[in-house]
């Protein structure tokens, strides 16, 4: 029996293809997309897995619409407010460390290095990744709603109100998360420069993302039409998996410092 299992374990592929590592260590142009499923392992829950997923116990279109915010912007206010303080709890995990690495270690060999998330939970910059695009904005910024004043303040900048939202210092309005809704647009200049980072791309890798929310899911797609090596990380198969050059199943967690301790170590 042991000779079995043996016999299996030793013809299994590795999980980290070598060529992978070499395609990494060559890079001139590498693109890393992430989603929730990042943060899985710091304990953030992620959106649309059956059973833990935000999206099982509450309804987007009661929290997380400008329809909402304007029909009950006290509620949504308080929603966001939980979902702060349960983030603020969290700590970057290996996988936020390890991507922190690789922009290191690419940009020290002269290599482009954009890293676009679609989290709100600020892990990667706390991790201590540099000039991430935030595509869905950050849940420790709010935003003034009166369009002509815009006005963004910290949220650790804001003074405790009796009665939620609190209002803009400059010009009275009501404040609002900074994050984008569903039905809202993305920051134009960041989503700029996520697409052409994704379509000049030689290596893109999409981690922890279910990609079904557009545009963001469109990214590891363009790089595909650019001929660029793609690689995905997920626990699960998801829409690319049979697309992709590299599909690895598990945690980012595991994988990416295995990869980045392979690649340069
Ligand atoms: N490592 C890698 N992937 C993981 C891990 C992990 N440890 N744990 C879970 N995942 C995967 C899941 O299998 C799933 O495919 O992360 C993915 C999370 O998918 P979603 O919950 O759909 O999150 P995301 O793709 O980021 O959603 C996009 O939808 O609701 C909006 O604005 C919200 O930014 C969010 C957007």
């Amino acid at each position: 029996m042991s000779f079995i299992w043996d016999w299996i374990n030793n013809t299994r592929p590795p999980l980290i293809a070598p060529e992978l590592v070499s395609n990494l260590r060559d890079a001139k142009r590498v693109v890393v997309l992430t989603g929730a499923g990042i943060s899985a392992e710091s304990g953030v829950p992620t959106f649309r897995e059956a059973q833990t997923g935000i999206w099982a116990e509450y309804n987007p279109e009661e929290l997380a619409t400008p329809y909402a915010f304007e029909k009950n912007p006290w509620r949504v206010w308080e929603w966001y407010t939980w979902r702060r303080e349960m983030i603020e709890k969290k700590d970057p995990n290996d996988g936020h460390y390890a991507l922190t690495e690789m922009q290191r270690r690419l940009l020290d060999q002269n290599a482009q290095f954009t890293l676009i998330t679609q989290n709100i939970d600020g892990l990667h910059k706390m991790a201590g990744s540099k000039d991430v695009l935030e595509l869905h904005g950050n849940i420790f910024r709010s935003r003034c709603t009166d369009l002509d004043c815009d006005e963004i303040v910290e949220y650790k900048d804001l003074k405790p109100t009796e009665t939620p939202p609190p209002r803009c210092h400059k010009c009275n309005g009501m404040l609002r998360p900074d994050v984008v809704w569903f039905g809202e647009a993305l920051p134009l200049d960041d989503l700029h420069k996520a697409m052409a980072a994704s379509q000049k791309c030689d290596l893109f890798f999409s981690i922890g993302t279910s990609t079904l929310i557009q545009p963001a899911a469109s990214l590891p797609i363009m790089a595909l039409d650019a001929d660029a090596v793609v690689v995905e990380i997920n626990p699960i198969e998801t829409l690319i998996t049979k697309r992709v050059t590299y599909p690895i199943q598990g945690k980012a967690g595991n994988i990416l410092p295995k990869l980045v301790a392979g690649t340069w170590d």
